[in-house]
């Protein structure tokens, strides 16, 4: 039933305009018109309340004086009609709802907003918006917005929060040759979201791509499964990817998860590809609407020169994909379709010589070959060469070739004979861009795709026992205490009942009691304060290390206790964590936040000054898989430190990354309790030997 709703917004039999207008210039005037010129075959019902009729169309006070069903309504009343309308709307039968009216939450008028969908709800009508252009879809002759034109026909979908830069994309499809089926103005998205569009393109036979233009979103979690199972690929525009929130984190993790870093996260691990700016979305859409995912590393670029062929080289390095030499024996066949003086290696140069036949015998020939994933092919502009003819030279040896799952980028330089075979070319499915960076871009994204497909897919599979009882009472006695933190030997107590490997630590109150736990853990030891009121054990002089015998043990717990007072004299002292010394390690963090979109989020990074000077740190919306997470172990900047610098063995990577799956899997099972928590730092040993958290931050959820 849902689906037949959501499904009514999209792709309507019938729509009825609610704020109707006769008077040119109004927006229930242009939406009338533009259903009309776009060719509309279904039934539309303009409604206004004097009207008889409106652009030669029978007009209707309301929508319960249609007699006919009514799939979609769209709304260009002002806001304080809206409710009343969508009663009606709902008392009628009507599914879907297309609010273009403006003068809600985003200007902070969120009541109306929410009276609107409590109504809706009530009669199972699914809202789109408020806040909109509309929705316009090609295939079904649909202008359903104040947008001026149906965009120029094409293969992908684009969902856009930002009304105004639909209508501009709109337009500059027919430019930049970007073609799309429909385009989804968002909104407010007061009830459909992201995800539930993604699902509904998914289902549409007439879109192979779905373009996102995001501004920021609440349902995190939900757009993550929508995008995961979606069999498209998706492409995200991002914007206000500043730091957010970060003043008020309480720990390190807090402050630096800025929103990009997050969302970046969650796109890898949902399989969503990233666009830098919106030139990159509109290239990067043409080449996943137009072309399959490339699903290997192995990249031919063939050129006429050399020049191009270099920057197109430097690209594929940038963007992921280093070339290699292609093998011997497809060079031997190269060589046949070049001068002496070419080059048959990778970047394949056909030299300025290249006319058709050269070109389309090498593109046939190394397309068709198992070595090859995909091709980049590039053409500078000569007198002695038709650019047409090379563009239809290359379709047809692509053709030829006869292979479907590779695909092929291409770049043509040159004046407007290049620009109207790049046209040809584009229209011909095959996308054609005017750099040859541009085209190693766009054949990146589609090589991102199959490799994050791939990775978003994978089994979570760890099966991992966890006394969750344990930590819930842990957190309950400082939260009967009033607590809004835990102390280090708590927090450590929930990170065991995780499984994740702590450094011994008991707590001491008096000094004998220091003396004894020190022999029972054996020296050395480490001493450190434990006060609520104390985070910042050190700068307290709270913390003494390599304590090596009992005298020093009680000396230690003298002084620790009288610079505590001297720091702090009202601090509540719960005593002295007496700990085990562990032994030197390489320096990592992990942490968590519950990001107010994706909830429960990890962080891993190097420690010490790479955290906090450089911030060489990576996310992931938790819960992480096993390969997430040993991905996350390679992608910071220091990951060759993991790996094993000037002789040092490599550290136990695997031990790591079983832990960042428990630390994540601790963070899901308490995301009601935690707000953000550190391990830092976590001491990662030789392979084989394992890791140790050594110190442990959990900062409570106010209830
Ligand atoms: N049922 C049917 N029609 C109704 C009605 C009702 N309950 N109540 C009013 N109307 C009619 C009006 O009589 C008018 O028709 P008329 O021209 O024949 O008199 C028509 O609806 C429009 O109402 P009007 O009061 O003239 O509003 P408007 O056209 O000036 O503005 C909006 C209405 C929705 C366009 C405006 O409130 C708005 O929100 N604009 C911003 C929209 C926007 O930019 N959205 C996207 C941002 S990305």
């Amino acid at each position: 039933m849902d689906r037949v709703a959501l499904n009514g917004l999209l792709r309507p039999k019938s729509i009825a305009v609610v704020g109707a207008s006769a008077t040119p210039g109004k927006i229930g005037f242009t939406v009338i018109d533009n259903l009309i010129k776009s060719g509309f075959e279904g039934a539309i019902y303009p409604i206004n309340p004097t009207a008889p009729e409106i652009l030669g169309l029978k007009a209707y006070p309301s929508v319960l004086n249609v007699e006919g069903s009514i799939d979609a309504a769209v709304i260009t009343v002002p806001a304080k009609f809206c409710l009343s309308v969508v009663e009606e709307c709902g008392k009628k039968g009507v599914k879907g709802v297309i609010i273009i009216t403006s003068g809600f939450s985003e200007v902070g008028n969120r009541d109306l907003e929410n009276q609107i969908v409590a109504v809706a709800k009530q009669y199972g009508v699914r809202i789109l918006g408020p806040n909109i252009v509309g929705t316009l879809s090609n295939s079904d002759k649909m202008n359903a917005s104040f947008a001026p034109f149906l965009p120029l026909p094409g293969k992908a979908a684009l969902i856009s929060q930002s009304g105004a830069l639909l209508i501009a994309l709109d337009a500059a499809s027919y430019t930049r040759r970007v073609g799309f089926d429909k385009l989804v103005s968002i909104g407010n998205m007061s009830d459909v979201n992201f995800a539930d569009v993604i699902n509904l393109l998914d289902d549409d036979p007439k879109t192979t791509c779905i373009s996102l233009y995001i501004e920021g979103f609440k349902d995190g979690r939900e757009f993550i499964e929508a995008s995961r199972k979606s069999s498209k690929p998706i492409i995200a525009l991002k914007s206000g990817v500043s730091a957010h929130g970060a003043a008020a984190a309480a720990s390190h993790t807090g402050s630096l998860a800025g929103a990009a870093k997050v969302y970046g996260a969650a796109f890898q691990q949902s399989g969503v590809i990233q666009a830098s700016d919106l030139n990159n979305l509109f290239d990067r859409t043409l080449a996943l609407s137009l072309q399959p995912p490339m699903k290997g590393d192995n990249l031919v670029i063939i050129t006429n020169g050399g020049g191009v062929g270099v920057l197109a080289t430097d690209a594929a390095e940038r963007y992921g994909l280093p070339l290699k030499f292609v093998p011997a024996e497809v060079q031997t066949e190269l060589k046949k379709h070049m001068p002496e003086f070419g080059s048959a290696k990778n970047p394949v140069d056909l030299t300025g010589m290249a006319g058709n036949e050269w070109y389309a015998d090498s593109v046939r020939f190394a397309l068709a070959h198992s070595w090859t994933d995909g091709m980049v092919v590039l053409y500078c502009e000569t007198a002695m060469t038709n650019p047409m003819e090379i563009a239809q030279g290359i379709k047809k040896a692509v053709d030829e070739a006869g292979v479907k799952d590779k695909p092929v980028t291409v770049s043509f330089v040159g004046g407007e004979r290049s620009e109207e075979a790049m046209r040809w070319l584009v229209e011909n499915g095959i996308p054609a861009y005017n750099a040859p960076d541009i085209a190693v871009n766009a054949m990146a994204a589609l090589r991102e795709y199959s490799r994050m497909k791939a990775m978003a897919t994978e089994s979570l599979g760890m099966d991992i026992k966890v006394d969750r009882e344990a930590a819930l009472e842990v957190i309950r006695r400082a939260r009967i205490d009033g607590r809004g933190a835990l102390t280090e030997i708590e927090a450590k107590q929930v990170f065991n009942a995780y499984g994740l490997p702590t450094t011994a630590t008991y707590l001491a109150k008096t000094e004998d009691e220091a003396v004894t736990l020190a022999k029972k853990i054996g020296f050395p030891v480490v001493m450190k304060i434990v006060s609520p009121e104390i985070l910042h054990k050190s700068d307290a002089g709270g913390v003494k290390v390599n304590i090596k015998d009992e005298a020093s043990v009680r000396d230690a717990f003298k002084t620790i206790l009288t610079n505590a007072k001297a720091y702090k004299a009202d601090a509540n002292i719960h005593g002295i964590a007496i700990q085990e010394m562990a032994p030197w390690g390489t320096e990592v963090i992990l942490g968590s936040v519950n990001d107010a979109t994706f909830g429960p989020t990890m962080m891993f990074g190097l420690g010490g000054i790479f955290v906090e000077v450089l911030k060489d740190v990576t996310f992931r919306v938790a819960p992480v898989s096993h390969g997430q997470a040993l991905r996350m172990l390679s992608e910071i900047r220091g990951a060759p430190i993991l790996a094993g610098v000037r002789g040092e063995k490599p550290r136990d990577r695997e031990a790591m990354a079983d832990t960042i799956c428990r630390y994540a899997n601790m963070i899901v099972d308490l995301a009601d309790e935690i707000s953000e928590s550190d391990a830092n730092p976590v001491l990662v040993y030789e392979e084989t030997k394992g890791i140790k958290v050594v110190d442990a931050r959990i900062i409570l959820k106010k209830k």
